[in-house]
């Protein structure tokens, strides 16, 4: 199992000194970019992209950016090199890539179904690699905003399973907030926390059915990532906002038969 330690340095690292802006205003900021202007990324952005994907290179896997010759559009490849992988570690870090880039101002969009031909010669065949997810970035011609997200009544609870009232959470209340914000494999927000006695126990509740045979067929467990993303925003707003906690496996919490336990953060101390 991952440890989740790391992350909390993650956390911790990218809080203080990554990005130019709160990370709540950039997490409103992003939104799927689904069209792009023709113009090229400069020498100086594909640099600053460059640089920071080299931090996030393991043994487990690592991104790249490319371009992809047909539309030459750049894109950003995560790339799975050992099948033992965590997919909320991917998720979790290919988020903070994507706020990067929102910090630099410019669109992407986390695609889970792609076409894989398109991208295979970025791949070395002597080894096992396989492209996990993609994201076009580029500069966005899109002027939706982002998509709706399901209220706080149907994703946050307390401990006997009722609406988690956002006065029970106090400083809290922006870090669940960012969860909610997250972006997930078709919008499904798998996400769900049940807060009691300063833990924040992290859940997904899975889409059955055709979709679930569907995500069955990618090389990621894609709801899993969404948990990661949701366990990013989560952690670099309490790590920028000095909300100190920890990630701890709990046992023995209440919860709905259909959820699958993930996570807790430990509140530690309040500002
Ligand atoms: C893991 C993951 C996979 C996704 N895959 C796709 C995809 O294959 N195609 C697509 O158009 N959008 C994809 N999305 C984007 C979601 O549809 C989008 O995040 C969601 O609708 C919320 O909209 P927003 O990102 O604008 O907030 C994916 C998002 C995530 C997190």
């Amino acid at each position: 199992m991952y440890n989740f330690t790391k992350l909390i340095l993650f956390g911790i690292y990218r809080g203080k000194m990554k990005f130019s802006k709160p990370i709540s205003e950039l997490i409103r900021e992003r939104h799927s970019s689904r069209n792009y202007s023709n113009e090229n990324l400069t020498i100086t952005e594909v640099e600053k992209i460059q640089n920071e994907l080299l931090k996030y290179n393991s043994n487990n896997y690592f991104f790249k950016l490319v371009k992809e010759k047909k539309s030459n559009m750049d894109y950003l490849l995560g790339i799975i090199t050992n099948k033992h992988f965590s997919n909320i570690q991917f998720g979790y870090t290919f988020e903070i890539v994507v706020l990067f880039c929102t910090d630099l101002g410019l669109g992407t969009c986390w695609t889970g179904l792609f076409n894989k031909m398109a991208f295979s010669s970025c791949l070395d065949k002597k080894t096992f690699q396989k492209i996990g997810f993609i994201s076009p970035v580029g500069y966005s011609e899109d002027f939706t905003s982002k998509k709706g997200r399901k209220p706080w009544s149907e994703l946050f609870f307390n401990e006997k399973n009722q609406p988690l009232n956002k006065n029970d959470v106090q400083t809290y209340h922006e870090a669940i907030e960012m969860v909610r914000l997250a972006p997930s494999g078709m919008n499904l927000q798998p996400w769900r926390i049940i807060y009691y006695k300063n833990k924040y126990h992290f859940f997904v509740e899975r889409k059955k059915g055709i979709v679930a045979l569907a995500f069955k067929t990618l090389a990621i467990d894609i709801q899993l990532v969404d948990m990661g993303i949701a366990m990013c925003h989560f952690e670099l707003y309490a790590n920028e906002n000095g909300l100190i906690g920890k990630w701890s496996k709990e046992s023995s919490i209440n919860h709905p038969d259909d959820w699958q336990y993930i996570n807790t953060w430990i509140q530690i101390s309040n500002k």
